[in-house]
Parts: structure tokens; C-alpha cells; sequence
């Protein structure tokens, strides 16, 4: 759309809201975030010719970020780990910017941030550029502060997000850091090339695969009818998908201020089963990765204490799921290494329909601003 000065403003379209039209637009964002980052017909990651630090060489990687972008960071984690053999530290900003921890010289430091101007993240950075870090970002604004005050900006490209909850840079933040594992990987000797070859093959199906995920829309906006009536909510999940349960909790939390815990399943019997009754539900984030009978034994757990469980899972997920599954969700069948990505979209889209349902303000719900600059 366009102003009177044909100047291009950003308007949401046919959309209700700023947050379904970011959440519809994640599979072409996620087509142009990839294909700057992989060579689709060499099957490769592609890495700037400037690249100030050499992966093979770091004993470290430590990611700095608030939010929502801490939790693609925490994602990152598993991926870094499985694939490069990259210790990695992942701390919310906040915190890490007080605690002033050690840190060996020559450590790669990545801070993520949709806006680059969050206080906090900004903070943390300034720190680990006087700890004598190469400091990476992976931001949004391109011409924020972080950025500017970064050796190296790794864009996420997915245009405008203007919606306080974060939907689409937070999958193109994802794509971002999985190209960087695959290349770290590849620096370090830990991945072949055909391992490779089919990490990135699977970054190029992702936005076919977030179009499926969308796919549940209709069977969302029906649960979240019945979630909209409690008044806590559980999420759980295990592995590269307990941030995911984290990022369901705070979307939920964000636009229908309905409270709501993201716990690892694996902590289940260390505190939050005591919460546990028929009107609790517990979205539970399990496709059938490695860890899935895990995860299920937890939710079994769950429902024999009467909590409805709604499950988000593949087709094979669902079939050996059992019975006391109130709700299923599916999501298409893909390689747990790109799970985290396509389960963020049905947590974004349980949020946002029971918002909807409960008539909050979707785009500019109570309290928050999209870009916090001040603590
Ligand atoms: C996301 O839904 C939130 N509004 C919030 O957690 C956000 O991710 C956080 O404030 C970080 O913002 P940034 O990415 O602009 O640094």
C-alpha cells in the first residue's frame, strides 16, 4: 500500500491483525531468509567472504538475547552442539550483562535482536566487545545500534514486523542460526558433505512445510475456544523443543494474559505436576523425534491426573500417541532438526486465536512495547 506521496507504508492487508498477516507471511519470509544464507544447488551454506572469526578455531560460543530472541538463541544451543561440536552459553541479556562472567579472548559473541536496540542485549554487547569478543548479531534493523556496533551482521531479512508479539523474525532468526550451525560444522569437521548437502536440503523445504503448519489454522481457532477459558496453562516439550514450549507460554502470555509455563518435560515431576487437575491444560510439543516416547511417557503422566492435554505432533506422533490425548495438532512430517521452526507455528497460532476469542488487543496487548530500549 502506499501513501498519497506514494510512499510505501505497511498495512495488513486482508488480515484482522499485524500478527496473522506476520504469521502468514513466514513462508516467503523464510524463502528469502534461506536462500541468502544456502547455496540451494550446491547444497551448501553460504558464508560472507569477510567472516572475522573462523568457527574451527572457538573453544566457545556465548548468545546473548532477551525474549523471544533468547529463545531461538537456546534453540541454537541444541543445534551448535549436535552438529558443530560448538560449546555454546545462552543467558537472557539482563542477566548476563551484570554477571560479568570470564571469557577467554577471541570468543565468538552472538547477541540476537528483531530491533537491535534492546537495551539489555546492546549492554551485554557492549561488554563482550571489551572482553576482547568478535561480536556476530543476528537482527532485523540493519541499521540499529546493535548492528552498527557489530563486527559482523548477520541479517534476518523478513521485512517489517510490526506486531509487539514476534512471529516471523523469530523463524527467520532460527533459519539464520541453523545456516550458521550447518556452517560450523562444517568449519570444524564435524558434518560431511553430504550431511550437509541434507541439513541445507531441509532448510529449503522449510517453507513448504510452514505452509502445511498453517494448514491447523482451523482446528486452532476451535481449541482455542476451550483454552481461552483457563486460567493457566502448561507447555512442555524436550530437546531443541523445550524453547518452543517456553515461546508458546509467552505468546500466550503476551496477547491473552493468560499465565502460562514453558517447563522441559524431564522437569514434569520435579515441581510442576503438583499443579496438575482436569482444568489445567498442558500443550505438549512432541513430533516423533528420538526423544518422543520420553516426552509421551510424561504426557501420560499428565493425564492421569486429569490435565487435557493438546498434543502438537507429526502424523506418526499422533497414530502411537494413545488415547488420553484431549486435542492433536499436526504439523508435517520433517527431520527433528528443523522441528523447532515448524512447531512455532502452531504455538503462535493457539496465541493468537484465543486472543481473538477473548478480544484482546492482539497487535498492542497491555504493558508492552515492541522495542524495549530503556531497562
Ligand atoms: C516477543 O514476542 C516479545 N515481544 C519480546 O520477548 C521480544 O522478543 C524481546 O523484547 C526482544 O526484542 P528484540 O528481538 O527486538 O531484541
Amino acid at each position: 500500500a502506499k501513501t498519497q506521496l506514494g510512499i510505501n507504508v505497511v498495512d495488513k492487508g486482508n488480515h484482522r491483525h499485524f500478527m496473522l498477516k506476520e504469521i502468514y507471511e513466514q513462508p516467503d519470509a523464510l524463502s528469502h531468509t534461506v536462500s541468502h544464507y544456502v547455496d540451494l544447488a550446491k547444497g551448501k551454506v553460504k558464508l560472507p567472504a569477510d567472516l572475522p572469526f573462523d568457527f574451527a578455531k572457538l573453544n566457545r560460543l556465548t548468545i546473548s538475547a532477551c525474549g523471544t530472541a533468547y529463545y531461538a538463541g537456546l534453540v541454537a544451543k541444541y543445534w551448535f552442539e549436535k552438529y558443530a561440536r560448538l560449546p555454546v552459553e545462552v543467558d537472557v541479556a539482563s542477566e548476563f550483562r551484570y554477571r560479568e562472567p570470564p571469557m577467554d579472548k577471541d570468543g565468538l559473541a552472538l547477541f540476537i535482536s528483531q530491533s537491535g536496540e534492546t537495551a539489555d542485549t546492546l549492554a551485554a554487547l557492549r561488554y563482550c566487545k571489551a572482553q576482547g569478543q568478535h561480536i556476530a548479531s543476528i537482527v532485523n534493523a540493519q541499521e540499529s545500534t546493535i548492528a552498527r556496533e557489530s563486527d559482523i551482521v548477520f541479517p534476518i531479512l523478513c521485512g517489517p514486523e510490526i506486531s509487539v508479539a514476534s512471529t516471523k523474525a523469530t523463524t527467520a532468526q532460527m533459519s539464520v542460526l541453523a545456516s550458521l550451525a550447518i556452517a560450523a560444522g562444517r568449519q570444524r569437521g564435524t558434518i560431511s558433505e553430504a550431511e550437509e548437502f541434507e541439513l541445507v536440503d531441509m532448510l529449503a523445504k522449510l517453507p513448504g512445510a510452514i505452509t502445511k503448519a498453517l494448514a491447523s489454522e482451523k482446528k486452532i481457532d476451535q481449541i482455542s475456544h476451550e483454552l481461552s477459558k483457563a486460567s493457566d496453562v502448561l507447555y512442555l516439550g524436550r530437546g531443541s523443543l523445550f524453547p518452543i514450549a517456553l515461546e508458546g507460554a509467552l505468546k500466550l502470555k503476551e496477547i491473552t494474559y493468560i499465565h502460562a509455563e514453558g517447563y522441559a518435560s524431564g522437569e514434569l515431576k520435579h515441581g510442576p505436576i503438583a499443579l496438575i487437575d482436569e482444568t489445567l491444560p498442558v500443550v505438549v510439543v512432541a513430533p516423533s523425534d528420538p526423544l518422543f516416547d520420553k516426552t509421551i511417557s510424561n504426557m501420560h503422566e499428565v493425564a492421569a491426573r486429569g490435565g487435557k492435554i493438546i498434543l502438537i505432533t507429526d502424523e506418526a506422533g499422533a497414530k502411537s500417541a494413545g488415547d488420553d490425548v484431549h486435542e492433536i495438532i499436526i504439523v508435517p512430517n520433517a527431520h527433528a532438526f528443523v522441528m523447532p521452526i515448524i512447531c512455532a507455528i502452531p504455538v503462535q497460532l493457539l496465541a493468537y486465536y484465543t486472543a481473538v476469542f477473548m478480544g484482546t488487543d492482539v497487535d498492542q496487548p497491555r504493558n508492552l512495547a515492541k522495542s524495549v530500549t530503556v531497562e
